[in-house]
């Protein structure tokens, strides 16, 4: 039996950026409460809400101060609460965010760890006498004087984000509580925050060289060094069991890993071969995903080898770090409608962020004003560098707000000044249109989830791919017990016909992609999924 965390789609909620129901500019709990009708009618299953709790808001919420209660902008404890009951009301699933490697520098624990090498925190943080060579995250050195100490304190991410000592086992119970906190709140499960940096080195070891500069999802060494000390360790992958067998104190629950590395190494946070460790992780080379039939046949090969069953691989082209997937695919909706038609019909876990159901757009801005905190890490590097290497630094510029509909910022919120501008496309890129149009990238997305959510073979059934089709076409099979499906799907923008086998149409993304007679004929960037096709 396939858990339904293994079936589910998931549906990215950055709650500062969904809706405002207070009219303060910044979306909150309630918003969120007010929009789930929206995320049920569209058809997905679980909501993962980026955290709201607590925080001072420097890397807005992964810099929590306080694990147990909510920012006052996004509203209160009970609101949290009811927004639990209200998705379990709606027959969905409620994912939480949970920052596990590191707190705000302004959470208590940090303020009295930091106060004195003796205070009974003293060793809930990383302190040493001397740094090591190691980088952060974001690059650069990750150490940190504290003058009140002597010390320095370790920060994988930025200086506010002090880590967490996993080796003071106090540290660890309390955090593993929160989690049960949340677990007996009814929470469903968890995205899980940097957990490849959840351990560092023993020893403290300085990294050996790498000659890597720029990091890349499956090989985090770069900046010349390997990261070989403070990512990945293998007290991590460990963790990662501890993890799961807390969740499992409360039935099936989800837990989806941010991590990157090799996928021989992430798939470690997975455990054994029963998968008795994260029971999801992100495999986010596909972020950068090139947009062509070979690219995606390689990636279906790839995480069919990687996350057999009892495995399960996520299907993700965006979120709230990284550059939208409309935006690489230059605005073509076309595009968007196959891209979203692989994603909800693939092996796998899809995740899609707000606003990619309409096809929302980076908008570009300056680094100088950004809130993001990373771009003035960089503000002296030219920009055009890091656009020519494909790179999204200042992450407001995929965090503007939700899209609603035409009216003044875009439905969003009734206040003068949103927290972040809503991007001018809004007249024309929005919600409320797309619902409207039959042949919208929305509804195209709908008509998709509704069926995964209804065929056993999509959203449990295994993947074949289709050989011997022409060469920018990718064809695979899902099946299950009792029946098969072929999805077709044509990544060429001149229009193609080949032979196959026929079956009944459950749905095609152009009026005039068909299959009858033995042949296949898609339109530019067409696609068709037929079911219980007869070879
Ligand atoms: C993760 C989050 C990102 C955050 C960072 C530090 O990468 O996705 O938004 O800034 O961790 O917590």
């Amino acid at each position: 039996m396939t858990p339904w965390y293994h079936k589910t789609t998931i549906y990215q909620i950055y709650p500062r950026s969904f809706f405002d129901s207070n009219g303060d500019g910044v979306g909150d709990l309630r918003g969120v409460i007010q929009k789930l009708d929206y995320v049920k009618e569209l058809g997905f299953e679980s909501v993962w809400l980026s955290p709201f709790f607590t925080s001072p808001q420097r890397d807005f919420g992964y810099d929590i101060s306080d694990y147990r209660n909510v920012a006052p902008e996004y509203g209160t404890l009970d609101d949290a609460l009811e927004l639990i009951e209200e998705v379990h009301k709606r027959g969905m699933r409620i994912v939480f965010d949970m920052v596990m490697n590191h707190t705000s520098d302004e959470h208590p624990w940090f303020r009295e760890s930091r106060a004195s090498r003796d205070n009974p925190k003293a060793d809930w943080y990383i302190w040493r006498d001397k740094p090591t060579n190691w980088n952060s995250l974001p690059g650069g050195s990750g150490w940190y004087y504290a003058p009140e100490r002597g010390q320095y304190y370790w920060a994988s991410f930025l200086s506010f984000q002090p880590d967490l000592n996993y080796r003071n086992p106090e540290v660890k119970r309390i955090m593993l509580d929160t989690v049960r906190f949340w677990l007996a709140k009814g929470v469903d499960g968890f995205r899980l925050d940097v957990f490849n940096a959840i351990y560092k080195d023993e020893a403290f070891r300085d990294n050996p060289f790498s000659p890597r500069f720029i990091p890349t999802e499956n090989d985090p060494s770069g900046f010349f060094q390997q990261a070989k000390y403070n990512l990945n360790l293998p007290e991590s992958f460990e963790f990662a069991r501890e993890f799961r067998a807390a969740c499992d104190e409360f039935g099936e629950r989800l837990s989806l890993g941010e991590v990157s590395g090799s996928r021989a190494t992430i798939r470690k946070y997975l455990g054994g071969t029963r998968n008795d460790g994260l029971t999801l992780v992100f495999d986010f080379a596909m972020l950068n995903f090139r947009f062509d039939a070979d690219y995606f046949r390689r990636l279906l090969l790839d995480l069919e080898a990687a996350y057999p069953d009892p495995f399960m691989p996520v299907y993700v082209f965006s979120n709230h770090d990284r550059r939208r997937s409309m935006t690489r695919l230059g605005g073509d909706v076309r595009k968007a409608k196959l891209l979203a038609m692989f994603q909800l019909t693939a092996r796998g876990v899809p995740c899609m962020y707000y606003g990619e159901e309409i096809g929302m757009t980076d908008l570009t801005m300056p680094f100088a004003s950004a809130l993001d905190p990373v771009p003035h890490k960089y503000k002296y590097i030219p920009r055009f560098i890091f656009d020519l290497l494909g790179l999204t630094i200042n992450r407001d510029e995929a965090r503007t707000p939700m899209q609603w509909d035409a009216t003044r910022e875009a439905g969003f919120s009734s206040a003068k000044k949103t927290w972040l501008p809503v991007h001018p496309n809004y007249s024309e890129i929005n919600a409320a249109a797309q619902s409207q149009a039959t042949s919208s990238l929305w509804n195209a997305v709908r008509q998709l989830l509704k069926l995964r959510s209804r065929e056993t073979a999509l959203h449990a059934g295994s993947l074949n791919l289709i050989e011997s089709l022409p060469s920018n076409v990718l064809g695979y099979a899902r099946v299950s017990e009792d029946e098969r499906v072929h999805i077709l799907l044509n990544f060429d923008r001149a229009p193609v016909q080949f032979p196959c086998a026929d079956g009944d149409c459950l749905f095609k993304l152009n009026e005039n992609d068909r299959a009858a007679g033995g042949i296949c004929a898609l339109g530019p960037f067409g696609g068709i999924i037929l079911k219980n096709p007869i070879p």
